[in-house]
């Protein structure tokens, strides 16, 4: 049994894995990130958000705003993988936006949010994955 922010975490590790790779094989790490990032996305918009908008309702709508974002740099990437000033500007933006939830937002839903709830949302988020 995992809690919702160890999943997300978990994702977090991958997403700076791939990053890490990404100028050795651009083309199928773009593809990895792509499909990593969008579930993740919608996993955390779907789930821990909503969840969590009566104790972090201001560190919710900063993180949809960082997502917006995220997807127009994403979305710009696709263009051209091999756009290297392209991808840095999706790394920074990603590695800055985990950051902040890792410090800010995720200690906020361990210690206010139900404790069986975030059980729930991480078996709500292995399934979403499994749809895929
Ligand atoms: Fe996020
Ligand atoms: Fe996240």
């Amino acid at each position: 049994m995992a809690r919702i922010t160890d999943h997300l975490r978990k994702d977090h590790v991958r997403l700076k894995a791939l990053f890490a790779q990404y100028e050795y094989d651009p083309a199928s790490k773009f593809a990895e990130i792509k499909e990593l990032l969008e579930l993740h996305t919608e996993v955390e918009e779907k789930g821990v958000y909503p969840a969590s908008k009566s104790f972090a309702k201001d560190e919710v709508e900063h993180a949809k705003k960082e997502h917006d974002k995220a997807d127009k740099l994403l979305a710009n990437l696709e263009k051209d993988p091999t756009n290297i000033e392209a991808f840095h500007e999706l790394r920074d933006a990603v590695l800055h936006h985990i950051e902040e939830e890792e410090l800010e937002y995720f200690p906020l839903v361990e210690e206010h949010l139900d404790e069986e709830k975030q059980y729930e949302l991480d078996e709500e988020a292995d399934r979403m994955a499994d749809e895929k």
